[in-house]
């Protein structure tokens, strides 16, 4: 079933036009791997779908509704998490306090939720008084995955998990995104390491231009010569 879905969605920055007719999907249980060239406008699909930049055009629903335009703070309420690329945790705070940041849209108690994800990530139960900056890369992006989990979002819009992390950090960060995915949040992931990022996928899109050059099975795209020519590196 789709719970996310762009239907010709233009937007840019001031009168600069980046996404042109954009239409993607995204199903109750997947992982989608958003891949293309730098400035394609992968971010900017991110931030379309979050409410930080309003649609010029077209439709973005989520459950079947209208959201496009909708602020970010309404938006994580109905049930989108988003992972920035950068800047993601607050270093100064521990990881119990960051935690406590991800759910302060909540109206309930918020300790069942952070008990909860700390059963899952056993390593963030065991570093819960740890300052965020002391974490390794890896875990660090856990955390920031686990702060938009307070809000129990039933999609995670991530950017650019694995960005600056060696490749092992980037296996266990992907390793992650799976474990996230497998506790019940469709992902619509952006990935600069686009065979290890379709890898752990169900399907991907190739955004080249503001526009789907390429979607399908991410087997199928991994398989395909013509993306794996223009987009995968040979
Ligand atoms: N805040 C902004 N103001 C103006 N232009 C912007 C802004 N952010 C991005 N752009 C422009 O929009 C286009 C798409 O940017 P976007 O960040 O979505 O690309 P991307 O596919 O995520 O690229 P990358 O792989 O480098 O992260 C680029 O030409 C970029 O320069
Ligand atoms: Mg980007």
């Amino acid at each position: 079933m789709t719970v996310l879905e762009l239907d010709g969605v233009d937007a840019g920055y001031g009168d600069v036009q980046v996404l042109d007719s954009l239409s993607m999907a995204l199903d109750t249980d997947e992982i989608i791997c958003l891949i293309g060239p730098n400035g394609a406008g992968k971010s900017t699909v991110l931030k379309t779908v979050f409410g930080l930049l309003e649609p010029w055009a077209g439709s973005v629903r989520f459950r079947g509704e209208e959201i496009g335009g909708l602020a970010p703070e309404t938006i994580v309420r109905e049930g989108i998490g988003y992972v920035p690329q950068t800047e993601n945790v607050f270093g100064s705070l521990t990881i119990e306090e960051n935690l406590r940041m991800g759910g302060v849209a909540r109206d309930d108690d918020l300790e069942s939720v952070i008990d909860g994800l700390y059963d899952r990530f056993p390593v963030l139960d065991e570093k819960r008084r740890a300052k965020a900056a002391t974490l390794s890369g890896g875990q660090r992006q856990l955390l920031a995955f686990a702060r938009a989990l307070m809000m129990e979002p039933e999609v995670l819009l991530i950017d650019e998990p694995s960005a600056g992390l060696a490749p092992n950090t980037a296996d266990d960060v992907f390793a992650d995104v799976r474990a996230v995915n497998e506790g019940g949040t469709a992902i619509l992931m952006v990935e600069q390491n686009a065979h290890k990022g379709l890898d752990i996928s169900d399907r991907g899109y190739v955004l080249d231009q503001g526009t789907v050059a390429y979607d399908g099975d991410a087997d199928a795209l991994l398989d395909n010569p013509e993306v794996s020519r223009l987009y995968l590196g040979g």
